[in-house]
């Protein structure tokens, strides 16, 4: 249950077939301690390393905090928390005044504004400066976007989950994400426009969990 949505959907098998296929290296070599010469020992050394360490990191980044560097620096890259002593002052203050699309320095110039025409790639921009790190914005990989709004959402509902979840930072495990109302309302279209049909999310594997309310 855990692991549903938060890891590629493989992860789950792959991790137990690593569990498995070092237990049953260390059974057979148990057993047969002849077959242990020193080729053969020194592969399985560098296998085991390589896929006992592989979940083990996935996990872990899977499950990494907003902060990708001591406190300050989330991982989406927004400076999150003054720090007095190295000068470092938060960008949030700034981002809830002007928004992120005229603060963020990689927003495409016509982009910056939100207009009818260009509003869902507007919303996949901010989807790929706030959330991407986190979660996928295709169907697969880490922790897909789309999963997240199974059931019938209209672009307002989405639009104050994200003002409200999100912007006042009180989600321990995701960055503080201040957005504008014209911001939140295309991130919804986005997010609709990616939902299999308009709404009624029919992810992959069966994996879609309702939003929380
Ligand atoms: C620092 C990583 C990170 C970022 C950035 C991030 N999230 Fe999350 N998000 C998480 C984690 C961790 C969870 C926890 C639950 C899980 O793993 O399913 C989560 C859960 C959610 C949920 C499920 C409801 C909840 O509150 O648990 C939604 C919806 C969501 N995120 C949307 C977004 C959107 C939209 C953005 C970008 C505007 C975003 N997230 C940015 C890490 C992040």
């Amino acid at each position: 249950m855990m692991l549903q949505n938060r890891l590629p959907a493989y992860f789950p098998t792959a991790l137990m077939a690593v569990v498995a296929g070092t237990l049953a290296y260390f059974v057979l070599t148990f057993l047969q301690p002849r077959a242990l010469v020193s080729a053969v020992a020194g592969v399985m050394t560098v296998v085991i390393l390589v896929f006992g360490l592989w979940p083990e990191e996935v996990a872990r980044e899977s499950i990494r905090k907003p902060w990708v560097a001591g406190q300050y620096v989330y991982s989406n890259q927004v400076v999150g928390a003054d720090v007095p002593g190295m000068g470092v002052k938060s960008e949030i203050p700034r981002i809830e005044a002007h928004g992120f699309l005229r603060t963020h320095v990689f927003v495409p110039q016509d982009q910056r504004q939100v207009t009818d025409a260009n509003r869902v790639e507007v919303g996949r921009t901010l989807a790929l400066a706030t959330c991407s790190n986190c979660h996928s914005l295709s169907a697969t990989g880490m922790r897909p976007l789309r999963h997240y709004f199974a059931g019938n959402h209209t672009e307002s509902e989405i639009a104050e989950y994200l003002q409200a979840a999100l912007a006042g930072g009180n989600t321990l495990y995701m960055p503080q994400i201040p957005l504008k109302d014209d911001e939140a309302r295309a991130l919804a279209a986005y997010i609709l426009s990616t939902l299999p049909n308009a709404g009624v999310n029919t992810a992959q594997a069966g994996v879609a969990a309702p939003a929380k309310e």
